[in-house]
């Protein structure tokens, strides 16, 4: 029997396109230079990995974690004056992300906010929904009216990425309340990098009924590896993501991290403000660079463009690969033609990206 018959064909041509190949592929060279991902290697690994080693000692391996996150959504709780039921721990904000899908998008419509997260639209589809995009004004900014307009019968959500990943903006905060409070819809805002922006939504995300923020571990605080993520809105809203959520997807390590993270805060904003420190010196590099437009960033990575015409997006992503570097070419994006990713790394890794760009881009 033909196993692709087996496939439903609901989520066939999804899945076809992704088959065998690894959307975050791993087939790269291992000693590759990586800033293609949005990790945050400006935190210190020596102390990242002595809390690491005391937190795996507190764990005994041969007891399931606790259930839902439950330790670390306390310590979320208490650092951010919330109560425990207006949080939603998950394995990664992705896990909170296809949760969410399943919950209040299923197989109605989500709007997602274009050029965005390509796992919004994928997860949408994996739950047999609609993804619709809206697009950004051609400034990256968002523009409330004509996300309000697309709101239709079948609409269940409205995802919006704040600072946006790609274009790297985090959007004018009364554009987005205005969405939150006039679609009568449920506004999802992923704060993956909000840390490195301006301002945060979750203390928003309690005072309305319709309104989830997405918050991670992986960025700001470099877990990456660990998985850990949450959610913050209404307790309502948080109640139903809990109750599909499988009980023990956060994983025991990840938690007593995530809580030895927090009690060192003041630590990891530190980290925090080297990242926005060393955003502004890769941006002043790359405006530097004849036939390069970089574009402002909130977040811990930067969108440019190849301006010259001789050479596209995807061949300066395969020559910086040819030189040892992964970046992430953006080109194939709505609005993004010939453009790149480069995620902000230590000045040492900054300066090698910036001098292979560099002979790449004005060698010829
Ligand atoms: C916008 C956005 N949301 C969510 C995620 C996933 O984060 P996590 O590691 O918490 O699953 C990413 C990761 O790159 C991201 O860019």
């Amino acid at each position: 029997m033909d196993p692709s018959g087996m496939i439903d064909p609901e989520i066939r041509d999804l899945l076809s396109a992704r088959k065998g190949k690894e959307a975050y592929s791993d087939a790269s060279d291992a000693s590759a230079l990586r800033m293609s991902l949005n990790e945050n290697m400006l935190v210190d690994r020596s102390f990242s990995s002595t809390m690491l080693i005391e937190a795996a000692r507190a764990v005994d391996p041969r007891a399931y974690p606790r259930p839902k996150g439950a330790l670390a959504l306390k310590a979320i709780a208490e650092k951010y004056d919330l109560w425990e039921d207006q949080i939603a721990v998950g394995n990664g904000s992705d896990e909170l992300l296809e949760l969410i899908m399943k919950v209040f998008v299923g197989r109605g419509e989500a709007l997602t906010v274009e050029p965005t997260f390509e796992m919004y639209s994928f997860y949408i589809g994996l739950m047999r929904g609609k993804a619709s995009p809206v697009y950004l004004r051609d400034d990256f900014s968002l523009d409330a009216d004509a996300v309000l307009s697309r709101v239709g019968d079948e609409t269940k959500a409205i995802i919006i990425c704040s600072p946006n990943n790609p274009t790297g903006r985090q959007f004018a905060k009364d554009e987005v309340l205005k969405i939150v409070e006039d679609a009568d819809r449920l506004v999802v805002v992923d704060e993956a990098y909000a840390d490195f922006a301006p301002y945060s939504l979750v203390d928003e995300a309690v005072k309305y009924q319709n309104l989830l923020v997405l918050r991670t571990f992986s960025k700001a605080y470099g877990l990456a590896g660990l998985r850990i993520g949450y959610c913050v809105g209404d307790h309502e809203l948080i109640e139903w993501i809990r109750a599909a959520q499988s009980p023990f997807s956060v994983n025991a390590i990840a938690q007593e991290q995530a809580r030895r993270v927090l009690s060192n805060k003041e630590i990891y904003d530190i980290f925090v403000r080297k990242v926005v420190e060393e955003r502004g010196y890769l941006m002043a590099e790359l405006e530097m660079i004849n036939g390069v437009q970089p574009f402002h960033s909130d977040a811990n990575f930067i969108l440019f463009r190849i301006i010259d015409a001789k050479k596209n997006s995807s061949d300066v992503a395969r020559a910086l690969r040819d030189k040892g570097i992964e970046i992430r070419d953006r080109g194939g994006l709505p609005m993004l033609e010939n453009c790149l990713r480069v995620t902000v790394s230590t000045r040492e890794n900054n300066q090698k990206f910036v001098r292979a760009l560099r002979e790449i881009v004005e060698g010829d």
